[in-house]
C-alpha cells in the first residue's frame, strides 16, 4: 500500500509540525503513588520520526490519546509520565494534553481538528495502534494541511499488509484473548491465508462449546457457539486446544493465596471450575507447529498469564515463536506485552505497536487513518511510495 512518508512532505525547516503519536502505553501505580510506565515501546518507537523532524529543521509538537478519559480530564489520564520519558528519549518536543480529554476528538469533531492545525504547517501520523480509529486528530488534519506517515506507522504497514500478500508457507497464526466476537472477521481473513489457525486464550471455549464440550465457569459467547461451529467446520486449518488448565471452585484469578484448586483436564472443563490456560499438552503441540512454520502472526495471550499459574501456555507459545527460524510477527497489546515480559520480544522479527489496528489492517486491509493520508496526498499533490 503506497503512503506519502516523511519525504514526500514539503522542506520541514522552520515550519511547524504537529505528529500525532500512540502513547497509550500501559501504566501502573508505585509504592509511593506515583504512575509508573510498564512498557515504553510505544514512545520509543515513535523516537525516529520525531528526531527526523527535529533534525530537519522542524518545530514538532506531539499529541495522543491516553485510556478512555471520556471527554474529561483525570489524574489517571494525564500525560506527565508519558512527557518525562519522552524528554529523556527526544528533548525538545512539546506534548499536548491528552487528546480524549476533549470530546471533540473521538466525535471527529471539525472544531476540534481546527484546534489542533491552527498555526501548524504538516501532520504526520505514526499513531498506527490508533490508526483503526476515525478520530479528529487521526482523520481531520490530512484534509487541512500536507501529511505523511511517520517511520512506525509506515513500518508497520509494510510488514503487516506484506504478510498477506506473500507469505512464506507454512503460515502459522495463533490467536488468542477474551472474545470471540471481537475476532470472527480476522478469523475468516486468516483462514483463506494460513495453513494453520491455533486457537487458545478465552476465546477458545467458545470454539470447545461448540464441538459438544463443558466449559464450567469458562468465559463462553453462548451467541457466539453457531458461529465458531460454522468456522470449525469450513476451516480444516483451526486447531483448539485439547487440554486444559483450570482452577476451583473458591479460587481467584491473580490471588493464589485465596485457594482453590488447579488441575490439568482434557478439553471439558467440569462444573463450577473455570479454564484459564491451554494445557501442557496443547501448548507443546502448538509448539511444534510454530517450531515448523516459515511465517507467523501471533496476537492475543493463551491464558491469563498474568497470574503465574496460568501463564505456562502463553510462555511456551511466545518461546516458540522467538525459537521460530521463519519471520515472526506479534500483534500489539496483550501479546506484545507477553512477548516482553517472558523476555522474547528482542527474538520476534516485528512486534507491532497496535493490537486492534493491526487485527483490522489484516481484516479490512486498510483503517482510515491511512485512507486519509492517501486523500491528503492526492489533495496536495505529494508523492507516495
Ligand atoms: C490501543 O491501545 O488499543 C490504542 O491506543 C487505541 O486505543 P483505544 O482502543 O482506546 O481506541
Ligand atoms: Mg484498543
Amino acid at each position: 500500500m503506497k503512503l506519502p512518508h516523511l519525504e514526500d512532505l514539503p522542506d520541514p525547516s522552520g515550519r511547524r509540525v504537529l505528529v500525532r503519536c500512540d502513547f497509550n502505553v500501559p501504566l501502573s501505580t508505585g509504592p509511593d503513588g506515583s504512575r509508573v510506565i510498564e512498557d515504553d515501546l510505544r514512545i520509543r518507537s515513535a523516537v525516529p520520526t520525531l528526531r527526523w523532524l527535529l533534525d530537519h529543521g522542524a518545530a514538532v509538537t506531539a499529541c495522543s490519546h491516553l485510556g478512555r478519559p471520556k471527554g474529561a480530564p483525570g489524574p489517571t489520564s494525564d500525560l506527565a509520565p508519558v512527557r518525562a520519558r519522552l524528554d529523556e528519549l527526544v528533548p525538545g518536543v512539546t506534548l499536548l494534553d491528552n487528546l480524549r480529554w476533549n470530546p471533540g476528538e473521538e466525535k471527529n469533531d471539525p472544531a476540534f481538528v481546527d484546534q489542533l492545525v491552527a498555526g501548524r504547517d504538516l501532520y504526520v501520523d505514526d499513531a498506527f495502534g490508533a490508526a483503526h480509529r476515525a478520530h479528529a486528530s487521526i482523520v481531520g488534519p490530512p484534509a487541512r494541511v500536507p501529511s505523511a506517515a511517520g517511520r512506525l506507522l509506515a513500518r508497520e504497514v509494510e510488514v503487516l499488509s506484506g504478510l498477506l500478500e506473500a507469505p512464506a508457507h507454512p503460515f502459522v497464526a495463533i490467536l488468542g484473548g477474551s472474545k470471540v466476537s471481537d475476532k470472527l472477521g480476522v478469523i475468516r481473513s486468516l483462514l483463506e491465508k494460513v495453513d494453520t489457525l491455533l486457537i487458545g486464550g478465552g476465546m477458545c471455549f467458545t470454539f470447545l462449546a461448540a464441538l459438544g464440550n463443558t466449559v464450567g465457569d469458562s468465559l463462553v459467547e453462548p451467541d457466539q457457539i453457531a458461529n465458531c461451529g460454522e468456522l470449525l467446520r469450513s476451516g480444516a486449518a483451526i486447531v483448539v486446544p485439547t487440554d486444559l488448565t483450570v482452577l476451583g471452585p473458591g479460587g481467584v484469578i491473580g490471588d493464589p493465596s485465596a485457594g482453590g484448586d488447579v488441575r490439568q483436564v482434557g478439553a471439558s472443563v467440569p462444573d463450577g471450575w473455570k479454564g484459564l490456560d491451554i494445557g501442557p499438552g496443547s501448548a507443546a503441540e502448538f509448539a511444534d507447529l510454530i517450531a515448523d512454520a516459515r511465517t507467523v502472526l501471533w496476537n492475543g495471550p493463551m491464558g491469563v498469564f498474568e497470574d503465574p499459574r496460568f501463564e505456562a501456555g502463553t510462555r511456551t507459545v511466545a518461546e516458540a515463536v522467538a525459537e521460530c527460524r521463519g519471520f515472526t510477527v506479534v500483534g500489539g497489546g496483550d501479546s506484545a506485552a507477553a512477548a516482553a515480559r517472558f523476555g522474547v520480544a528482542d527474538r520476534i522479527d516485528h512486534v507491532s505497536t497496535g493490537g486492534g489496528a493491526s487485527l483490522e489492517l489484516i481484516e479490512l486491509g486498510d483503517l482510515p487513518g491511512l485512507e486519509a493520508l492517501r486523500a491528503s496526498a492526492a489533495h496536495f499533490g505529494l508523492a507516495t511510495r
